[in-house]
């Protein structure tokens, strides 16, 4: 079934994705291309609209990113310009915009001028809306009528004829609070949509798609990590084509406290997916004994995973495909201007694996974000504890021993770690923040125990917020809560006598600690 379309192309916005999650909760799918997509190509996919989203650069630079000059005629949809987008369209159709005495950033109060547009139809006639921006538009372009101000900035403009539509805030941010409905606007009122898209939807597509994909005997596998999106994937393929899907989770020894016995039994029992638990904790140890530097932790835990992998997939047989739980935003091509664009970080932890196996991929989640999967999750029946779980690094645990790994280590930050995460649930507060772990450091310091000096291990905890991983804050955890886990730890983990608390943000420093 082809859905209604909406096409975001991305002038290298932080914001970009944000905007395509605001369209995609409103039911309707939309796809992110770079700004260099020919008007033709995008005429051809005949999109609903067309939106274009902020960027880092200023209009009035020499290289700033363009659309070609056919654009606005050619696409046949709406257009909407947000932020650069609005500079741009004003540039491009003949108006001025230029560099402002100073940045405006932060909250404005807008003003709707009356005049009917539909963008803010039904809408107050003052907003709370958020700017970002250095460059305004100073001369509309001919056919432009001005819609909404602040102070005495343009704010928005429209050519309704054409149908196009700028404006110089951010609807996409919680920020503006009404922003929702403004873009909702675009897309019901100014584009025509009815919201055809739901995650629900997709998943009998999916499934549907994967069985014409994988031949009638074709046998599949999927690497099972414990986390949302590979447990996502693999309940997808195995409601396409059941048995033949084998489900392989590989223990390093590096998982959390009974992650691997825990995952296996929810897998088996709860999803009933025809899975192999593979214990290779041992061989994981023998590749790392004495290895301390990060990289070269990483590196041997990658290339043992691919071993490990590629050894019990041959024990299957006619194995023709792999599934990966690869999401929207490692796929959307970051584009690249002047070199303030974002770029996605990526963890390359099994690279080479598909290339190696000489196995297709088949990844149903790849146009979608997150949280639309923890939805799908939800609508497939897979338990809250699995949907809800930090996201957990492929290396484990072997990021957080700082230094070289042995199995006693393990079994000691496990201990640790459980008796942190526990308190979180117990203080209601597991969900307040984005990711929390504790970390083992190479260090012993001395401490007092009864009559006795000791001379012990410390553990670092660590939480922060953050909504992508990308950029992070430490949380601020009451108090209470922190002196409640270091009092467990130092007296139910024996060999640490020391607990501190990590108050550092992303950048400077990293989430994990190696
Ligand atoms: P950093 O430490 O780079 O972490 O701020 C950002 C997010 O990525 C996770 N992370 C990894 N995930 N393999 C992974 O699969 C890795 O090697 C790796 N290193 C960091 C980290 O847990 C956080 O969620």
């Amino acid at each position: 079934m082809q859905h209604e379309l909406i096409i975001i192309l991305d002038f290298g916005s932080q914001y970009t994705q944000l905007i395509a999650r605001r369209v995609r909760e409103q039911g309707v799918y939309c796809e992110i291309h770079p700004f260099t997509l020919s008007a033709e190509a995008i005429a051809a996919k005949r999109p609903k609209g067309v939106i274009l989203s902020g960027g880092p650069s200023s209009v009035t630079d020499e290289d700033a990113p363009r659309v070609e000059a056919s654009f606005y005629g050619g696409v046949n949809s709406p257009i909407l310009g947000i932020c650069y987008g609005m500079q741009l369209a004003a540039i491009d159709l003949g108006g001025r915009s230029e560099p402002a005495m100073r940045r405006e950033y932060g909250h404005a109060k807008l003003k709707v001028l009356s005049g009917g547009s539909r963008l803010f139809d039904e809408l107050p006639f003052e907003l709370d809306v958020w700017m970002s921006h250095g460059d305004h538009v100073t001369a509309l372009p001919p056919g432009f009528h001005k819609t909404a101000t602040t102070g005495d900035v343009v704010t928005a403009m429209e050519d309704e004829a054409r149908a196009i539509y700028c404006v110089q805030f951010h609807p996409e941010v919680s920020h503006t609070p009404l922003g929702k409905e403004v873009l909702r606007n675009f897309l019901f009122k100014v584009c025509g949509c009815k919201g055809d898209w739901t995650p629900a939807s997709f998943i009998s597509e999916e499934i549907e798609k994967i069985r014409e994909t994988v031949g009638p005997d074709d046998r599949v596998v999927c690497g099972l990590s414990g986390g949302v999106d590979s447990t996502v994937a693999a309940v997808l393929v195995h409601e396409a084509i059941g048995e033949r899907q084998t489900c392989i989770f590989v223990n390093n020894g590096l998982l959390r406290f009974r992650e691997f016995e825990d995952t296996l039994k929810i897998y088996e029992e709860n999803l009933h997916l025809n899975v192999r638990g593979v214990d290779a904790s041992e061989q994981f140890y023998s590749v790392l004994a004495g290895v301390a530097d990060p990289e070269l932790k990483r590196k041997a835990i990658g290339g043992k995973f691919i071993d490990v992998f590629d050894a019990e997939a041959h024990k299957i047989g006619g194995v023709k495909w792999l599934v990966q739980g690869t999401l929207y935003p490692d796929v959307i091509e970051s584009v690249s201007v002047r070199g303030a664009s974002v770029t996605i970080k990526t963890h390359h932890n099994v690279g080479g694996l598909p290339e190696k196996m000489n196995l297709k991929l088949i990844e149903p989640l790849r146009e979608l974000f997150k949280d639309e999967v923890r939805n799908i999750g939800r609508d497939l029946g897979i338990p809250e504890m699995i949907l809800e779980r930090h996201p957990f690094p492929g290396p484990g645990l072997g990021v957080r021993i700082l230094g070289d790994i042995t199995p006693e280590k393990v079994e000691l930050l496990q201990k640790a770690d459980k008796i942190y995460i526990d308190e979180l649930h117990n203080f209601g507060l597991y969900n307040e923040v984005w990711q929390a772990f504790a970390v083992l450091l190479p260090i012993q310091s001395v401490g007092v125990m009864g009559d006795f000096r000791t001379y012990e291990k410390t553990v670092a905890l660590r939480a922060v917020t953050s909504t992508d991983g990308m950029t992070a804050d430490w949380a601020r955890l009451p108090h209470d809560f922190l002196a409640a886990v270091s009092s467990r730890i130092t007296s139910e983990v024996r060999g640490v006598n020391r607990v501190v608390y990590d108050i550092s943000s992303k950048p400077p420093s990293t989430i994990e600690w190696e």
